[in-house]
């Protein structure tokens, strides 16, 4: 199967659409990390993303009696824009059934590529199942964006690309992975000519199908995926992908929201561009990589596969970063409520750089702050400030890794009530649509008092809601039959120690 894929790969049909990108140096990543480290600059397609050579290739093999029929796909990302620009190249109707989800700018993208947009449903699913439907309606050619053998030949392309435009030492490639259609096209080719390369998966923690994969030696389907990397959400890896794959791979990484953030701001650093976070997880992957084997010296190469970011969205993924840098702390401190004990607490914690500092009066003899502080990346300078104020007297909780604390509490005010009732805490995370928000407001319980409620628009595709509710005790269970029924993703966060320290 290596041979054939590889025949394929050399074959593909790309440089009608795509264009063979550079790869660019990082210099200061470079210096930072003690290796060299390229970046395959992917994001300079005319779609802003890989996934153009794979739509063409795949419909570069058509018939002339399919092309006359039209092609379709369910996609609510880069493979529609991709296939819609193969499709007008080609002077093929093209149909993308999109979810409603969609952001405004990713329909306008495909529309403008002169493709036919159908909305319809909630989640991919319910658009996938829709584009079956009018392919069976219709006899349109189903375009799947990686689960397809000439879909993997044409992202095969880059690893070509790649060898040929660098021939020197190669150590590893980091490779981003969603369904698997990137990562097998470019581990056939480059384990086939150079089986001494390093070829490395990185996945979002909360979408990591290769990973489970290839624990269970099986395709597994995932229960919950996170959205926060929207190109590489996938539930469950390919079938042709994972074929291939499974025995190329050399080891998948996992990295968080925070460092993809802070890869996202590392890629602008090093080149000027602005990588979606997706295109951004295959560097987020290489920085751990060196930072858990301590390699120095090395040849390093990630792929920055995409840059269709909403704009409004960066201002999130800039909050963020210096969390996934570790450059920061965010700390919940205990102080006496008295004259004095402010600049006692600065004195402390000396000449440092605080990134944000948030009191409010609690009682007469104790008081919580909120305190962001710049640290030194990796871990220990965060754990000697700690050090440095539990020696001092302080009772410390670090809420650096604490979602409810950097979502929400951060930038709630008005803290405490004044009268002491039974509340309980939840977070909910639901697809962001014009009237998502009101949807959710209507669907949330009506026999329990709203206590608390912050909702912040992040340009995301998924909105984020906090909510405290008046629940006698006795209720708790109701509550919980409730919220499983409407059917949001949520969190009972009452016991968090940020809500407690701060809201509670
Ligand atoms: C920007 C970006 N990166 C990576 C991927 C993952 O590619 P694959 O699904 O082939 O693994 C995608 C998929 O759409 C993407 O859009």
């Amino acid at each position: 199967m290596l041979e054939a894929t590889v025949k394929k790969i050399l074959q593909a049909n790309v440089y009608e659409a795509a264009c063979e990108t550079p790869i660019s140096p990082a210099p200061f990543l470079s210096r930072r990390f003690n290796n060299q480290i390229l970046i395959k600059r992917e994001d300079l397609q005319p779609v802003f993303s890989f996934k153009i050579r794979g739509a063409y290739n795949k419909m570069a093999q058509l018939t002339e009696e399919q092309k006359a029929k039209g092609v379709i796909a369910a996609s609510a990302g880069n493979h529609a824009q991709g296939l819609a620009m193969a499709a007008k190249l080609m002077g093929v109707k093209a149909v993308i059934v999109m979810p409603r989800i969609t952001p405004d700018i990713k329909v306008q993208a495909v529309r403008a590529r002169g493709a036919k947009v159908v909305l319809k449903g909630d989640a991919f699913a319910a658009a996938a199942e829709h584009a079956h439907e009018l392919m069976e309606e219709h006899g349109y050619t189903y375009i799947p964006p990686f689960d397809d053998i000439d879909v993997i030949a044409g992202q095969g392309t880059i690893g070509v690309e790649i060898l040929r435009q660098h021939s020197g030492r190669l150590d590893a490639i980091f490779v981003p992975v969603g369904g698997g259609g990137l990562i097998a096209g470019v581990a056939a080719y480059v384990k086939y000519l150079r089986p001494d390369i390093r070829i490395i998966g990185v996945e979002a923690e909360d979408s990591a199908c290769l990973k489970a994969a290839l624990e269970a030696n099986e395709r597994v389907v995932l229960e919950q995926v996170g959205v926060f990397a929207e190109g590489v959400a996938v539930a469950q890896i390919g079938e042709v992908p994972f074929m291939l794959v499974k025995d190329l791979v050399d080891e998948v990484i996992t990295v968080n929201t925070d460092e993809m953030c802070a890869a996202v701001k590392d890629i602008f650093e090093d080149t000027r561009a602005v990588a979606e976070t997706s295109g951004a997880l295959s560097l987020a992957g290489l920085k751990k990589y060196v930072q858990q084997t301590g390699v120095e010296g090395e040849t390093l190469l990630c792929i920055n596969s995409g840059a269709n970011t909403n704009f409004d969205r960066l201002q999130h993924i800039a909050e963020r970063t210096e969390l996934g840098e570790q450059r920061e702390a965010i700390l919940a401190v205990t102080i006496a409520e008295k004259p004095g004990s402010f600049k006692k607490f600065c004195r402390t914690l000396g000449k440092r750089m605080v990134t944000e500092f948030s009191y409010r009066y609690a009682d007469s003899t104790e008081a919580h702050i909120f305190v962001g502080v710049q640290v030194k990346p990796g871990g220990e300078d965060r754990q000697a400030v700690i050090e440095k104020l539990r020696d001092g007297g302080y009772q410390v909780e670090d809420l650096t890794d604490n979602e409810l604390a950097k979502l929400h509490i951060r930038h709630l005010s008005g803290g405490r009530p004044s009268e002491r009732f039974e509340e309980a805490l939840y977070r909910f995370e639901f697809p962001e649509r014009p009237g998502a928000l009101m949807n959710f407001l209507t669907q949330l319980p009506h026999d329990w008092n709203i206590s608390l409620f912050h909702y912040r628009n992040h340009g995301a595709a998924y909105g984020r809601v906090l909510v405290g509710m008046q629940v006698p005790s006795g209720d708790q269970t109701h509550v919980a039959d409730y919220l499983n029924a409407i059917g949001y993703r949520y969190w009972h966060e009452s016991d968090n120690p940020a809500y407690q320290l701060f809201m509670a």
